[in-house]
């Protein structure tokens, strides 16, 4: 498995758990991402060996992922950290360049809300830069509350 990227018109599947099993699948996902698609993603810029590092040291192994697939890839990808002090969910979602603009980031982020705020009882929050506009639309569109500073915007969707 390399940085090939599935074509738009292969089939895709999902949503589908990714187990921990599969970290390589996410690392090689995350640097499937365009530069700046990578840099919104992580509000940061992000080199693959500083990738390895955050996904085998202790806080990155607290992740958990979903995601759609296409001939063995991740072609959308959620991650998930619980945090144990406020009963929050932290989410982050990336969607392969090819593949966007057809509603799997809606899709993901539809299932995060799903599961997150419903069926765990929690509530969700992104963290979305202002200059992100794509996903300033996509968690606005979904009905998100923000709070936050100019920049660094704090999406909320409550519990259910
Ligand atoms: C932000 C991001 C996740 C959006 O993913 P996506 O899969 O393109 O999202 P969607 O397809 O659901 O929606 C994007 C646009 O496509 C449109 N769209 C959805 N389905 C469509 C279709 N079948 N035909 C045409 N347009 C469509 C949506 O209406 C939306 O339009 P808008 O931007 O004008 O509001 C993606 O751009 C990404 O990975 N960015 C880099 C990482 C990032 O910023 N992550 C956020 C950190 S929390």
């Amino acid at each position: 498995m390399g940085l090939e990227v599935p074509p738009r018109d292969a089939a895709v599947f999902g949503p589908v758990s990714i187990p921990r099993t599969r970290l390589l699948s996410v690392i090689l996902h995350y640097a499937k991402l365009d530069g700046e698609d990578r840099a919104h993603r992580f509000n940061a810029r992000v080199t693959l060996p500083a990738l390895l590092r955050r996904y085998s040291s202790p806080e990155g192994r607290s992740s958990t992922f979903f995601g759609f697939m296409s001939q063995g890839a991740i072609v959308a990808l959620a991650e998930l950290n619980a945090m144990a002090a406020n009963g929050e969910t932290e989410l982050a979602i990336s969607v392969l360049a090819p593949w966007q603009n057809r509603g799997l980031g809606e899709a993901v982020l539809r299932t995060a809300i799903g599961r997150v705020c419903h069926d765990d009882g929690r509530d969700l929050v992104l963290h979305v830069n202002a200059q992100n506009k794509r996903m300033v639309r996509l968690v606005t569109r979904l009905g998100a509350t923000r709070d936050g500073d100019q920049t660094d915007g704090r999406y909320i969707f409550p519990r259910t």
